[in-house]
């Protein structure tokens, strides 16, 4: 067997975690055509072709306007039912034995979605994965740092009503010109009411974010991350305090944070014993799932088989797993 081959047949057959997955961003065109129909909610949209095609990004706010207009045709708990068993499937087919997943209430509260009817339509979903396929989960809710603060309050208010089914809270949206710290005292509260933390920093947005991230809000993981290698101290920081950094290849690309995967870091930051690893971000708008994240990574960047393992191992150790599961898992790889 090829050198390629054996690790093509070594990320399909190993068991595998998620860690950075956007719900409303795993909206395959087929499922929003469906519930635009179901819901007769308008789309700007004729074709599933024409859906396809307007997925042409320059930088993350020119996504974030097409992803927040896809995720208006979600309106009932089944809706977010549908959506997140079609992510199972695809965990199930990516071998991927836990994932954990975030949602955005704020894009759907203000269209008069109850924030119940979009936890319980996730949760039933994963609720059935473990019992039909063994899939372990947990929820991450984001707060829309485009947003202010006082806003982010009401939906944290939800979020206690539902620490039963929520494990943590995140940072995500536009991230240049909002940073970290507009968000302190919200986070301070997220961390009193028993939620873990963690945020998107050094996407697009320089390294104090990702500083002001770990120092201000407390975070347990950095979400993408790839701004770290500007800053020498930060990533002395973020290697001895085995920060992970929970990149995504793909979404990189598609928003033009790299030119090409060729000139991806991510193997860099490997190298320099960063605790990183591979997630899809919004596969249903970035061209892929977790696997084939990993596999076009390890083409355009000659990964080794020994990097792919570490990868892997990297996200279960990242996890928000207990130490036992985690441990068996990794006894796996
Ligand atoms: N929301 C969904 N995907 C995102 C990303 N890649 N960055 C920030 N916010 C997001
Ligand atoms: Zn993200």
């Amino acid at each position: 067997m090829n050198n390629f081959n054996s690790i093509l047949e070594f990320i399909n057959k190993t068991p595998k975690t998620e860690l950075h997955l956007h719900i409303e961003g795993s909206l395959e065109p087929e499922l929003m055509f469906k519930l635009s129909k179901r819901n007769k909610v308008e789309i700007p949209f004729k074709s599933i072709d024409e859906i396809k095609s307007a997925y042409n990004f320059t930088d993350l706010d020119s996504f974030l306007k097409i992803y927040y207009e896809g995720s208006n045709v979600l309106i009932n708990e089944e809706d977010f039912f549908d959506l997140t068993w079609e992510y199972i499937l695809r965990c199930k087919k990516d071998n991927i034995v836990h994932t954990e997943i975030f949602f955005d209430p704020q894009s759907h509260i203000p269209r008069g979605i109850s924030f119940d009817t979009v936890i319980n339509g996730i949760h039933k979903a994963l609720t059935r994965a473990h019992t039909e396929f063994g899939i372990t989960s947990k929820i991450i809710m984001c707060f829309l740092r485009h947003l202010d603060e006082e806003q982010c309050f009401e939906v944290l208010n939800h979020a206690v009503r539902h620490k039963d089914k929520i494990i943590g809270v995140g940072l995500d949206s536009s991230e240049k010109g909002n940073p970290p710290q507009k968000f302190k005292s919200l986070f301070e509260e997220a961390i009193k009411e028993g939620f873990l933390t963690v945020a998107h920093a050094g996407e697009e947005g320089p390294p104090e974010y990702i500083w002001d991230s770990l120092n201000l809000l407390k975070v347990k993981r950095i979400d993408h991350g790839v701004q770290c290698l500007q800053d020498d101290k930060l990533v002395e920081k973020l290697r001895d305090s085995n920060i992970p950094l929970t990149v995504c290849p793909l979404s990189n690309i598609k928003l033009c944070v790299f030119d090409k995967l060729e000139n991806h870091n991510l193997k860099k930051m490997l190298d320099k014993g960063l605790r990183v690893m591979v997630n899809s971000d919004d596969p249903a708008y970035f061209g892929g799932y977790l696997n084939t994240n990993l596999i076009e990574t390890a083409k355009a960047l000659q990964l080794s088989l020994e990097d792919i393992k570490i990868l892997i191992q990297n996200s279960f150790k990242s996890s928000f797993l207990d130490e036992k599961t985690k441990n068996n898992w990794l006894s796996k790889i």
